[in-house]
């Protein structure tokens, strides 16, 4: 069923402008582009005309510039409302035509405090609710709303949102693992010794402390985006790539998942980082940004190491590391190989062992091997194998709004995914609480504190 009317709560926000309206632009442009009605609902008092130009400067900004955009940027409304209260929800309801789907790009309590007031009122059959990350604030709380929503809507018309699931590189690994006979035969403990999950920024704080001051590196990012790219490549291959198989293959693989020897205190570290340069701009310290509270010691950059506890895992570290205001954009999957159980002798030269590496930006795939050098062929060279992966036609955030104005739930998490995230992380965040874990500093610009590049978490001690 399509969707007749797109209705934006938290229209006057900052993910509104950036990422979604973007992304809008692009997929109403594209071949897959539809029309319907865009009502953008916020607390702030805007008019139809400055909704209108800043929905405008945002297709433009994602590069939509087709008669589909243009004419829904000149149509659009905007309603002035509390989207925790009742009537108003209802008046904003009454403006909609056809089956609407709600997107909720809003701060999770508010997210909570509107669903409950959703609950309670009456809505169009077939309406579909779209859900922004952070999904609730801990295991408790992401349950109580999943236990809300199902009383409001079905979990096929619940579409909880994480734009990694839209990026067509994290898609890309389906396609390598399970369309090349060559990898899966050896994609398992016996083969690969470490998996390491990178997402290192160069952007610090960018004025958002209000929402990353209380959720920090593991709960930005660790906690949703890199788990769910986690389940993808670790999971058992699917029998299709319908949202029942894909999503029971990735629900599988979370459950099985805890921290490294159930030892946060080992295998968790954390950092925050002080003023420095990055690309010839200064960075304040991040205590320094406007809004961060001190007390919060909340940390920039987090990197923990998970155990997957079945056959084809154990043993074997994942680690998944991210964090702002680093030297060094570093954005990849690398899955390192087990060393050859013997090298003839005979054989000089630096080895070291396979590396296959799946960039998430820029879209690269690259296999680090070991061959006969230049020169003596006794001696052994490193060399890389690398190709693009080609692009897909639209960003992450026009790829997940497809799957919610078309109602289909594959790229959208499942109640039971995020809250097995919230089950993993919850030990590294109680620990990191009671301070068993030191927050330590990194100059902005570096590439996190000196002490790490020492040992690698995970590594045999
Ligand atoms: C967001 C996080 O979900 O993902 C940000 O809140 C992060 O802190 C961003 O920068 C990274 O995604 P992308 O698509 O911009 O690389």
């Amino acid at each position: 069923m399509g969707i007749g009317t797109l209705i934006i709560f938290g229209a006057s926000g900052d993910l509104t402008q950036r990422l979604l309206l973007p992304g809008l632009g692009q997929l109403l442009d594209s071949k897959r582009g539809a029309d319907f009605k865009l009502i953008g609902v916020g607390q702030d008092k805007l008019s139809d005309s400055v909704w209108r130009s800043r929905v405008s400067s945002s297709f433009k900004a994602g590069g939509a510039k087709g008669a589909r955009s243009q004419k829904l940027a000149r149509e659009t409304t905007y309603v002035q409302a509390d989207v925790t209260n009742q009537d108003d929800l209802r008046k904003v309801l009454a403006l909609s035509t056809g089956t609407p789907a709600i997107y909720f790009a809003l701060p999770p309590r508010v997210t909570i405090a509107s669903c409950e007031a959703l609950s309670k009122i009456s809505l169009p059959s077939g309406t579909v609710f779209g859900l922004e990350k952070p999904f609730g604030t801990d295991l408790r709380s992401a349950a109580a709303l999943n236990r809300r929503l199902v009383k409001i809507l079905p979990e096929s018309q619940l579409h909880r949102v994480d734009h990694f699931l839209g990026k067509s590189t994290v898609l890309n690994v389906l396609g390598v693992r399970f369309a090349n006979r060559i990898l899966e035969p050896i994609w398992n403990s016996e083969n690969i010794a470490r998996v390491d999950i990178v997402f290192d920024e160069t952007l610090g704080l960018e004025g958002r402390a209000g929402y990353y001051d209380r959720a920090g590196a593991l709960v930005d990012m660790i906690q949703s985006h890199l788990l769910l790219v986690m389940a993808l490549v670790a999971m058992e291959p699917p029998s299709s790539l319908d949202a029942d198989d894909l999503r029971g293959s990735m629900a599988q693989v979370l459950r099985a998942t805890r921290v490294f020897k159930g030892e946060p205190e080992h295998f968790s570290r954390r950092g925050r980082y002080t003023s420095g340069t990055i690309a010839g701009k200064k960075l304040p310290d991040y205590l320094k940004e406007q809004g961060v509270d001190p007390k919060n010691r909340t940390e920039t950059l987090a990197e923990v190491a998970f155990g997957i506890e079945n056959w084809r895992w154990s043993g074997v570290p994942f680690v998944l590391r991210s964090g702002k205001a680093l030297g060094l954009a570093r954005k990849e999957i690398i899955v390192t190989f087990k060393d050859v159980p013997h090298l003839p002798k005979g054989f000089s030269g630096a080895t070291g062992p396979a590396t296959l590496r799946i960039g998430l930006s820029p879209d690269v795939i690259s296999l680090d091997l070991n061959i006969n050098g230049e020169g003596n062929p006794f001696t052994i060279d490193r060399v890389v194998l690398e190709t693009q992966f080609a692009s897909g036609d639209l960003a992450p955030y026009g790829e997940v709004l497809f799957g919610l104005l078309n109602n289909d739930p594959t790229l959208s998490v499942r109640a039971d995914e995020i809250e097995e995230c919230w089950r993993i992380v919850a030990p590294v965040l109680t620990a990191w609480k009671h301070n068993k874990v030191d927050l330590e500093n990194y100059r902005a610009g570096s590439n996190g504190p000196a002490r790490w590049a020492k040992r690698a978490l995970g590594a045999s001690q």
